[in-house]
């Protein structure tokens, strides 16, 4: 069970955050209250919101999260993520290629795709720490409703470090980076054109600095954008402890979640639904290797967003959104 709690507390964790740095000055009694008493975090990922955690099959655990709480903004998410705690989970990074989609998003909706990297330290909160890559489309926090490549990270569970894309010291640009953490991902066309642009990311350790290079590639080899140094993080300084990857959206209070992915359910099929494909675990010597048998999957509520298995190192998810708390 602790596996479950962990990814969940992960996902929590950034979203909170996330949410907290938009509308930071409203929240203000919050912040604190989330700085001094994790019970906050605590109901949210397990309790007080009605959590039911159902065993599908061996590998496969279906959570349904979250009642009503008027508080915080709602992620509601579909992803995958690897097995965590074993004596072999130690993670050194994940390459994939993700499809980039529009949506006409309003302020209080956000959503997108991405890859989370952590360590959960020694269980405490304030160990935590996690790296967070992908696309979202956030209009609070663009001032549009495009698809912007972003980042975000902490060593300790969010509360006095780390932050999204460039607000704080962190991540550091490659010279000639072809993207910067918030830019606008080029050329987005809609779902109905046919044509899906993939972006490639590629979060990894390097063997000999020990830093999280972050690399990224539109319809094309991916290149390195920039790095977390080893230097900014404890637990994550060595390894990880468990990778996820898929898709998240939000919406506040009583506001209908906004579509995942391109919109469709995985049961719509490729082409329509969005996909992640070329999904590769990386190891501590650089080398990768597909990811071919099937992970832990999470979704909030599969109504509105879902996933598929892993098949063959690809994975469809998404769907229409629309779910209320
Ligand atoms: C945290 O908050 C809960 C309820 O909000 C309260 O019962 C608990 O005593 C608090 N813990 C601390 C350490 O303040
Ligand atoms: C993006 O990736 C999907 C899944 O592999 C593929 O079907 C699609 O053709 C790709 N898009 C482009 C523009 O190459």
């Amino acid at each position: 069970m602790f596996k479950v709690t962990l990814i969940l507390r992960a996902i929590a964790l950034s979203f909170i955050f996330h949410a907290l740095r938009t509308r930071g000055v409203q929240l203000r009694p919050t912040i604190q209250e989330l700085k001094e008493n994790d019970s906050v975090l605590h109901d949210f990922v397990h309790g007080s919101t009605k959590q039911n955690l159902k065993s599908l099959n061996s590998n496969s655990i279906e959570a349904i999260t979250f009642g009503h709480d008027p508080t915080w903004d709602k992620p509601f998410f579909a992803l995958h993520a690897t097995s965590y705690g074993g004596p072999d989970d130690n993670y050194y990074g994940l390459h994939t290629t993700m499809g980039v989609y529009n949506h006409k998003l309003t302020p209080g909706q956000w959503s997108g795709a991405a890859i989370w990297v952590y360590h959960d330290g020694d269980g405490a909160k304030s160990s935590f720490n996690s790296i967070h890559v992908g696309w979202h489309i956030h209009p609070e926090r663009y001032g549009d409703s495009h698809p912007h490549f972003f980042t975000q990270w902490t060593r300790d569970g969010h509360v006095a470090t780390g932050c999204v894309n460039m607000d704080c010291p962190g991540f550091v640009r490659a010279s000639g980076s072809v993207i910067a953490p918030g830019d606008a991902i080029q050329q987005v066309s809609d779902v109905a054109d046919g044509h899906i642009p993939n972006i490639t990311l590629r979060v990894l350790k390097d063997q000999k600095s020990g830093d999280w290079w972050v690399y990224y590639g539109f319809h094309s080899v991916p290149t390195g954008v920039g790095y977390f140094p080893r230097s900014s993080f404890t637990y994550l300084a060595d390894k990880a402890k468990q990778m996820a990857f898929g898709g998240a959206v939000v919406s506040i209070m009583e506001d209908p979640t906004p579509p995942m992915g391109s919109g469709f359910l995985p049961n719509d099929g490729l082409g329509r639904a969005a996909a992640f494909t070329d999904l590769r675990i990386i190891n501590q010597d650089g080398s990768s290797k597909p990811i071919l048998e099937d992970l832990l999957k999470f979704v909030t509520d599969e109504k509105c967003h879902s996933i598929a298995p892993i098949n063959n190192g690809a994975f469809l998810y998404g769907g229409p959104g629309n779910c209320v708390r």
